[in-house]
């Protein structure tokens, strides 16, 4: 009995091992699962059956491609637990099942690639070796999601297909700000792997500030010990910088995968904590007393333009940057520098004189272009924001255009190669109402005044993050991604015809991969947005609240209570709307208030003009019941800059009159200032006048922060015609740290009962 049953334990066995039944079906990616961002210019389905990738798949590469083809071996190695084997490919080689990386694809695009897949080969042919890791990106993305999980598997299948592809643009990059917040090598180097996979090429690394000094310097060791760190409001320490090897090493990982990394060393402005080292190199000389900045804002010390030891200490600096990044470019800021101190800087005012400068702006640019000089003698090129188109662009320097879009067409009309980056269109520290995933994807880098041989000198563009309002990793995630990828397509694709609907329905099928790789990404758009439409022929305001996507619901609440999507506005209340994604809130949820008055939907004239910037809408912005919030770029603030702001309103016909009172947003910090005076007059004909009363503000000039102040003049009275003034400070006073810069004053409505 006993040896019977060993028998059949054995047979069992045996059959167990022999019969073993074929794997399960390999998850791959269907058809309809194929998302690839950027879009690859040709795209077309084979018949054949997967690519099934297994321990035992070789890796064939010619020459110039062992980094890709090593490239290629970690990321598969953490899919499946053991690496492949890579050799060179050898002819005998040539037609053999495996993955073969080859140079020789014919274009004149060095980021072009083919990428063939059938069941028993991956062929990957670039035009450079950048072009063959664009086509490892493409790869990876055709895998499921779990192979980004790092999850260990012994298959992994790709679907059979054929891509050709290229960039439209040469520079599609990222602008990091590590000085405002720090963010550590790991969270540097995830972003790297994040452009590769989206195929952008460039990191630029914003690495000096008023706020923070983040590259090591050993031949100026206080930008470390000093300018690194800064004093918080509640008396922490806050900072940190890179050293020598670990930057790189950033060089090195962002080399691998075919990034560049530009660093920015800001000068002549943004460079207060590198004065608090250094204050000898600052207009105000050797014994004064600056600090690193705690605060957000442009600030008025800045490097002296009349002494030459600046600039040899400034050129010390840059050939400790030129040693550890090799790239072609180096950035050197040139944004935000408030010319006060050359103003009233003795040696500034000596140079200017000796120079034949005629103003300090000629001063700013013999500054850069005294920089540019020693850069291009070491073999280097410069790259400035728009501001260095002031006072006379220097011969070779690149421009960023971030001030919209002019400074980059003034540099490609003049010959000047330009990138494009601007505010409209490219922060990603403004939130979603500014700039959501279908603003970002219909950006046009190139500016439709740009004739075609004018269009060659743009470059690309770059999504900037500046950091202020970025405490974290986890935030950067949310406010990079995705409209990271919605940048990355543009300048992958352009012009093709963008179809937003196709793209986002493409941009879901990302994100779980970004959940595979740890990336918190945030929504697309706002979700819910609350608007108000002005009738002027019939004096009403209409408001109401809207999704962002169809596909989202929503909630609107008057005053509390639930209510309908839109309606004439008629008393005065808070509009809150939320928006839901598959039952989930999506988005913040939106509140907005409404003033209901007598100066709705009236016809206003302007006296002083408004800045495009901050129209708030137009000539009805100030009657349309919408009330301005606390962030001043909510599209509701109408601004001015170095002016008063001064309108007329008619009501229509004669009114009893209470009250005229308007709100104004106080932010020095932002050069934006309360008025000194709010002045109201009335009249029956528009043409007699009466002064109805004035207000002064309680808060002071000098208050930083963010406030609302509300004037308000009371009188009883009968009138149709009101005229208001808000007297602007019109320059902003000596004793702030950007001491002579237009002053904004920002209001938000005329509310007259
Ligand atoms: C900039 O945003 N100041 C370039
Ligand atoms: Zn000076």
């Amino acid at each position: 009995m006993k040896i019977w049953y060993s028998i059949l334990s054995l047979c069992i066995l045996i059959c167990a091992w022999a019969c073993k039944p074929e794997p399960a079906e390999t998850d791959v990616r269907s058809p309809e699962e194929i998302s690839l961002v950027p879009k690859p210019q040709n795209l077309k389905l084979k018949e054949d059956k997967p690519f099934i990738w297994t321990a035992k798949t070789n890796i064939y590469f010619s020459e110039d491609l062992k980094q890709e083809a090593a490239y290629l071996q970690d990321l598969f190695q953490s899919g499946l637990g053991s690496k492949n084997e890579a050799e060179t490919l050898s002819a005998e080689r040539q037609k053999d099942r495996g993955v073969v990386l080859k140079l020789g694809y014919i274009s004149e695009n060095p980021e072009a690639y083919q990428l063939s897949i059938n069941s028993q080969r991956i062929l990957i042919e670039g035009a450079s070796p950048a072009g063959v890791m664009r086509a490892i990106q493409s790869l990876r993305l055709l895998l499921i999601p779990e192979f980004f999980e790092k999850n260990k598997r012994e298959r992994w299948a790709i679907p059979s297909l054929e891509i050709t592809d290229y960039p439209a643009f040469k520079h599609r990059g990222m602008l990091l700000d590590v000085c405002r917040h720090f963010f550590d090598e790991e969270t540097v180097k995830k972003y790297i792997d994040l452009l590769a996979l989206y195929k952008m090429n460039v990191l630029h690394l914003h690495l000096t500030e008023d706020q923070g000094w983040r590259i090591e310097s050993e031949n100026w060791p206080k930008l470390n010990s000093i300018s690194s760190w800064r004093t918080e409001e509640d008396g922490s320490r806050y900072g940190g910088y890179y050293t020598k090897d670990q930057l790189k090493q950033l060089v090195a990982y962002a080399a691998e995968r075919h990034i560049r990394i530009i660093p920015e060393i800001e000068l002549p402005g943004h460079s207060q904590a590198a004065l608090a080292a250094y204050p000898q190199f600052s207009c105000l000389g050797a014994k004064a007393d600056i600090e690193v900045v705690n605060d957000w804002g442009v600030f008025k010390e800045i490097y002296c333009a009349g002494n030459d030891s600046t600039f040899l200490f400034l050129q010390s600096i840059l050939e400790e940057v030129m040693e550890i990044f090799p790239s072609e470019y180096i950035h050197i800021g040139g944004d935000e520098a408030p010319k006060f101190r050359w103003e009233n800087c003795a040696k500034c005012q000596h140079r200017m004189q000796k120079e034949g400068l005629h103003d300090e702006r000629e001063l700013q640019s013999y500054f850069i272009q005294r920089i540019e000089k020693f850069l291009n003698k070491n073999g280097r090129k410069l790259i400035g924001w728009d501001e260095i188109l002031e006072g006379g662009l220097s011969a070779n320097a690149t421009l960023q255009s971030w001030r919209g879009i002019e400074g980059g067409i003034a540099a490609a009309r003049s010959g000047h190669y330009a990138i494009m980056s601007p505010t409209s269109h490219c922060y990603l520290d403004y939130g979603l109402e500014r700039i959501d995933l279908q603003k970002i994807y219909n950006f046009d880098p190139i500016p439709e005044e740009l004739s075609p041989e004018e269009r060659a000198y743009i470059l690309g563009a770059e999504c900037n993050m500046w950091t202020e309002h970025v405490p974290n990793a986890e935030n950067l995630d949310y406010k990079v991604n995705p409209r990271m990828q919605g940048i990355a397509e543009v300048l992958w694709t352009y012009p093709q015809q963008r179809d937003f609907p196709e793209f986002f329905n493409r941009m879901q099928g990302q994100y779980p991969i970004l959940e595979a790789l740890d990336v918190n990404y945030g929504p697309e758009a706002l979700g819910a947005s609350i608007y108000a439409e002005v009738y002027p022929d019939s004096n009403k305001v209409f408001i109401g609240a809207k999704r962002s996507l169809e596909l989202l619901n929503l909630e609107v609440l008057w005053n509390g209570a639930k209510g309908p999507w839109g309606f004439d506005l008629l008393e005065s209340g808070t509009l809150q709307a939320q928006a839901y994604k598959n039952g989930k809130a999506y988005g913040d949820s939106i509140k907005q208030k409404f003033a209901f008055h007598k100066a709705l939907a009236r016809e206003t004239k302007y006296k002083s003009k408004f800045e495009k910037w901050y129209s708030a809408g137009g000539e009805l912005a100030l009657v349309n019941g919408t009330l301005g919030s606390i962030n001043f770029r909510d599209g509701q603030w109408q601004g001015f800059s170095g002016k008063d702001v001064e309108l007329q309103i008619d009501l229509g016909s004669l009114q009893d009159i209470q009250s005229v009172s308007s709100n104004f947003y106080h932010y020095n910090n932002a050069w934006i200032f309360r008025p000194e005076l709010y002045e109201v007059a009335y009249s029956a004909d528009g043409k007699q006048w009466q002064l109805l009363g004035s207000a002064k503000p309680q808060l002071k000039a000098e208050e930083r922060g963010q406030h609302l102040v509300s004037l308000k003049v009371s009188a009883l009275t009968k009138a149709r015609y009101i005229k208001i003034r808000a007297k602007s400070i019109l320059k902003v006073p000596d004793w702030h740290e950007a001491a002579g810069s237009e002053a904004w004053v920002f209001i938000d409505e005329v509310i007259v009962e």
